[in-house]
């Protein structure tokens, strides 16, 4: 990892291809993935700009509407073809399981056609704390 160039935020984003965004601490284990540090929402809507290209807040796009999304059942907009993955997970988007999510998506619900990574816990932290206040 040491050689890696810090992947730009808002980099461009192919589905179906995995991108892995670095932030500075791209040190960050697996092991640490269950640790959430306070999330700045304000910071977060910045990163959230990088979801874009897939998500908004408020349509459906390649991947679901995001208003209301922490709290709710995975796979629950009515008129989003989620994966069946996704469909059959039984998670709830609680803070947490955000958190894993966005770690990586594939490693939390196999065969989800998310591929989209998140390496950096303050970066994940920002993005929940933001998306959290889309209620
Ligand atoms: C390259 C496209 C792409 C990018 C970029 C992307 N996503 Fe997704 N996302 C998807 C797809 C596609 C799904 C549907 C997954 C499925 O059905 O298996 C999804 C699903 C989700 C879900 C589940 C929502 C639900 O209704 O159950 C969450 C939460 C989510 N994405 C968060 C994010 C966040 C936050 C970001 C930015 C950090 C992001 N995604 C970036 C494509 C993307």
């Amino acid at each position: 990892m040491r050689g890696l160039k810090k992947a730009a935020f808002g980099a461009a984003v192919i589905l179906g291809q995995a991108v892995v965004m670095s932030g500075a601490a791209f040190a960050q284990s697996a092991l640490n993935v269950a640790a959430i540090p306070p999330g700045d929402p304000v910071h977060g809507k910045t990163l959230y700009q990088a979801c874009e290209s897939c998500h908004s807040i408020n349509d459906n796009d390649v991947g679901p509407k995001h208003r209301g999304v922490v709290g709710r059942h995975a796979a629950s907009i009515a008129d989003y073809a989620y994966s069946p993955a996704l469909k059959n997970s039984g998670l709830t988007w609680d803070e947490a399981t955000l958190n894993r999510w966005l770690f990586n998506p594939s490693a939390l619900v196999p065969g989800t056609k998310m591929f989209f990574k998140i390496d950096d816990a303050q970066s994940r932290a920002d993005i929940i704390a933001y998306l959290k206040e889309q209620k």
